[in-house]
């Protein structure tokens, strides 16, 4: 069978000293899927996965944090949406994930893919997996050109190494990000190679879509200052819903300094800010000083005003 090349090779190359690969603790295993939804393992790794276990050793510990407690130690890593729902999660089932597979992903911000992995890699269960590397190494080696997820699921289920569920999963992810990687896929070295259909012409499977430039959006940030404070909103949009950040605006003031200009892009936009100086001429949840700032959670877009605003000592 096929799937033992692919348990075979994993044996030998697979990333098996990943920490989230040596526990079953479920939070352990559910924070690692949510940090590595959009991020890469470096990252994850590096600066993000430790410390926040450090703060928060248990789901009950997370549950038990304020919402901004919890941002504050996701700050840098974006998509702060992982971290809200992180949070309600853990409220929701008081700090214990069940292990029914139905139960987990009726969770906030647990995805049918996350709650396989939970359920593979946690409790031991025979499920399969389907993030995006797997589905570019599926579609490659069934020869798929659609990305229909019902369809995916179903291969999925059918590629599924039934006796060894977790290295089966890990090494699929592993292939996918190693081997049949999305721009230079090394179809030489890979345990797949014999049976896949895609070698011939992996470029084309899943077949790519035409990406359209993604817009632009140019607007002004203001920093209000007052008695040496600076005003900041908490935001209330989808994305970065509970930070704290700097009014935008789309017009200028009537009286302001010009500090410089940002930018920021996002998954849908890039964001240009033209950022200005000026008195409170808007609303503001509150007034902090730059050192106060430091201790609040804020984007990445709002830590670059910041630093242009630190590094051009602007007001008296
Ligand atoms: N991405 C999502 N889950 C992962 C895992 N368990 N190991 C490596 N990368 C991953």
């Amino acid at each position: 069978m096929i799937q033992d090349k692919l348990f075979e090779w994993y044996a030998i190359f697979g990333r098996h000293e990943l920490p989230w690969r040596n526990t079953k603790d479920a939070y352990h295993i559910y924070l690692s899927e949510i940090m590595l939804q959009q991020t890469q393992v470096k990252t994850v790794l590096e600066r993000f996965y430790f410390p926040f276990l450090e703060t928060f050793p248990t789901l009950k510990s997370v549950a038990d944090a304020p919402l901004d407690d919890v941002l504050k130690r996701w700050e840098g890593l974006g998509y702060y949406t992982r971290a809200k729902n992180l949070h309600y999660t853990a409220l929701t089932c008081k700090g214990i994930l069940p292990q029914n597979i139905v139960e987990l992903e009726a969770l906030k911000g647990i995805g049918k893919s996350t709650a396989h992995a939970i359920g593979v890699f946690a409790y031991g269960q025979v499920l399969p997996i389907l993030d995006a590397n797997v589905k570019r190494v599926l579609c490659r080696f069934f020869g798929l050109s659609t990305k229909d997820e019902k369809v995916l699921w179903e291969r999925a289920w059918e590629f599924l190494n039934q006796k060894h569920p977790y290295e089966h999963n890990q090494a699929l992810m592993d292939l996918g990000s190693l081997i049949c990687t999305s721009r230079n896929p090394l179809c030489g070295e890979c345990p797949l190679h014999v049976k896949c259909i895609g070698k011939i012409d992996p470029h084309n499977y899943p077949l790519p879509q035409k990406k359209n430039a993604i817009p632009v959006r140019q607007k002004i940030a203001l920093v209000m200052y007052k008695d040496n404070k600076l005003g900041l909103i908490q935001r209330k949009e989808r994305l970065l819903h509970g930070l704290w950040g700097f009014v935008q605006t789309l017009g200028r003031p009537n009286g302001y300094k010009k500090l410089g200009r940002v930018e920021q892009v996002y998954t849908h936009f890039k964001l240009e800010l033209e950022v200005l100086l000026c008195e409170p001429i808007k609303e503001v949840d509150g007034w902090f000083s730059v050192e106060e700032i430091d201790k609040l959670a804020i984007s990445t877009v709002d830590k670059k005003i910041l630093k242009l605003l630190i590094a051009s000592k602007p007001y008296p």
